[in-house]
């Protein structure tokens, strides 16, 4: 994570950087309390839930959730990567850095992906000259004029022709001296027997651009029925499909300004919208929205419009996608287009101003599941319980609390059934499946005005009190945990990887949490530590004690439990030989009970 930064250079920065200074710079910070608080840079707010704090050098956004410390800050502020902002804070606080060196492996690969990017760049010069220039290019010219392309769009964009013949591009390389490895390399030409042969071949092209708008790969689509329809560059080291959006590099500017996208599916879809005034939007290249797409919208837009062709298509995005989107997306929704229509045709047809009008009927995500269930299974009593069990599947795999509170309050209002039905059919699903169950159910629960699930499993929320406990005061809580070998008994493996971090890492005082995150690359884990983090109160020593005793007894209750359950069953089985082995087990459960007197906790008393 240091890049090529020595840890004591990042050790003595962390000392030092004041995140306050560094966070006022860009937000205006009020003093509340042991707080600054303000309007959250990154996501857009009326009430400040951005809150920074001077002891322990983080922040916190109780809005958004973001959190980390001061390295963090600037990354995420100023899109700038790890190594960048230690520099930046480094020059600041007068620390000096040695230039960076890399490593023989390290240097190949910047030279590689240089070369690649620069052949790139002139291929996509030439191609584009052709299309705008040359003889070659006119009859693609009348083709994109005919679809509705602008010259200006195809300007802005660098479209281009790849005339017909098997090694125009290899013969323009060649002719200009360049290296035709590196284009083979970049997917543009393939080695044969006897030489050298042009990949792309009588396409229009269409340059993909990543978000500093270097060209990275070319998506080329024939004139006629010919197929494929598309080609594609292959994966290079520079090209990744799954992650890349076309169009972004362009939009980012409209997308942060409104803080939304429209993501479609193909090429001229995109420049379609683009065209039509509608710049916030990117298009996946044929692939199903993935989380690196998602990730690489983060700092540009937080909520996105995916547009699908066809309700199936829809359906079948917002149920690969839910989940994804949920986690990572402020807001996420889908929007169906007309039978027979996708963006480009809509948009040709109806114009862009009726399709914004149309995108505002956008449902989130979840209705949309809802409602196709809902059309799927109608609303008779069999109906409901249908749309329930349907519904069931993603519900279970929503991670946020206040989310899954909020879904299962929307299904159970959607199909007029009492929410504490939904939270109890999800339960049980829970419980009839094996392994841990999700935290964010229980938290769920609770927030309802009878929380069924909460005797069931107050587990994990005292796994979660505990780990703010270790956040908070690791001086006091960390003897404790170590010799009673508390970490062992967690079920959350989140919050028992965070645990072991703060007993590993070398921070002391109120630094060690950012010390902490420096040291946990995991956004989700990050999140959550700077949110317990963030918690005020007091210690006791015996309120310590107290709940790590209760923790201990609840987790050998439920292993008792959980054997006896086991115990029943395989007598039922008449399974003699796990018998004998879960007996076995159960009276070593015992005489460790027995063995164990109250206070042989090394010499710390529960
Ligand atoms: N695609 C692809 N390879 C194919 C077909 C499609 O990579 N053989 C990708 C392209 O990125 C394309 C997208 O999937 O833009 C959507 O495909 P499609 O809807 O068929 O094309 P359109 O973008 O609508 O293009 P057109 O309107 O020119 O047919
Ligand atoms: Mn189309």
């Amino acid at each position: 994570m240091t890049g090529s930064i020595a840890e004591e250079k990042i050790n003595a920065i962390r000392n030092v950087a004041d995140i306050i200074d560094i966070v006022s710079e860009t937000v205006l910070l009020k003093k509340a309390g042991a707080n600054h608080i303000g309007l959250c840079p990154f996501h857009s707010e009326k009430t400040p839930s951005f809150t920074v704090r001077h002891d322990k050098q983080i922040f916190h956004c109780f809005g958004c959730g973001i959190g980390g410390d001061v390295f963090s800050f600037l990354m995420k502020n100023e899109g700038i990567s790890f190594p960048e902002a230690a520099r930046k804070l480094a020059r600041r606080y007068g620390i000096e850095i040695p230039d960076r060196s890399f490593s023989p492996e390290q240097d190949r690969l910047i030279r590689e992906r240089e070369e690649l990017l620069a052949v790139n760049q002139i291929a996509m010069e030439y191609y584009h000259g052709i299309l705008l220039e040359q003889t070659a290019g006119k009859k693609a010219l009348a083709y994109l004029t005919g679809r509705g392309i602008s010259t200006e769009t195809i300007q802005k964009f660098r479209l281009g022709y790849a005339p017909a013949g098997w090694d125009q591009l290899v013969k323009f390389l060649g002719g200009k001296r360049l290296s035709l490895k590196s284009a083979e390399n970049a997917g543009l030409i393939t080695a044969k027997q006897n030489g050298y042969y042009d990949r792309f071949r009588s396409r229009i092209m269409f340059p993909i651009m990543n978000i500093s708008n270097q060209v990275i790969a070319f998506g080329g689509r024939v004139m006629d029925d010919a197929l494929p329809k598309y080609l594609n560059s292959p994966e290079t080291p520079i090209f990744h499909k799954s992650r890349t959006l076309y169009g972004l590099h362009l939009a980012k500017k409209k997308c942060r300004e409104s803080d939304s996208i429209f993501i479609v599916e193909g090429y001229m879809d995109f420049l379609a919208l683009f065209q039509g005034g509608i710049e916030n939007a990117a298009a996946t290249l044929g692939t199903a929205m993935t989380s690196e797409h998602i990730r690489s919208l983060k700092g540009f837009a937080s909520k996105a419009i995916l547009v699908y062709d066809s309700d199936q298509a829809g359906l079948k995005a917002a149920q690969r996608s839910i989940a994804v989107m949920n986690k990572d997306l402020k807001e996420s929704r889908i929007l169906v287009l007309p039978a027979g229509y996708d963006p480009d045709s809509y948009i040709k047809e109806f114009g862009p101003r009726e399709f914004q009008r149309h995108a505002e009927k956008a449902l989130g995500v979840f209705e949309f599941l809802v409602e196709s269930a809902v059309k799927k299974h109608g609303l008779s009593i069999e109906g409901k319980l249908r749309v329930i069990a349907e519904l069931e599947t993603y519900l279970v795999s929503v991670k946020d609390s206040l989310d899954l509170a909020l879904y299962s309050k929307e299904l159970a209002e959607r199909i007029q059934v009492d929410q504490q039905t939904v939270l109890d059919a999800m339960r049980r699903r829970l419980q009839s499946k094996e392994g841990p169950r999700p935290a964010a159910i229980q938290a769920a629960d609770s927030r309802m005005p009878e929380g069924a699930l909460r005797q069931a499993v107050p587990r994990n929320r005292m796994e979660r009190r505990i780990i703010a406990k270790m956040i908070q005061f690791p001086e006091k809580t960390i003897p404790l945990i170590e010799s009673e070998n508390v970490l062992n008994y967690f079920e959350d493996q989140i919050l028992k990887s965070i645990g072991t971090g703060i007993m590993t890492c070398n921070g002391s005082g109120a630094r060690k949490t950012a010390q902490l995150l420096g040291e946990t690359a995991n956004p989700e884990q990050r999140r959550l530590i700077t949110s317990l983090a963030m918690g005020e109160e007091p210690f006791h020593a015996e309120g310590w004690c107290r709940l790590i005793r209760q923790f201990i007894e609840s987790h050998k209750k439920h292993l008792g439990k959980a054997l006896s359950k086991k115990i029943k069953e395989a007598e039922a089985a008449h399974d003699q030989e796990g018998l004998i082995r879960l007996l076995t087990e159960k009276q070593r459960q015992i005489s460790e009970k027995q063995l164990k007197p109250k206070d042989a906790s090394g010499g710390k008393r529960l």
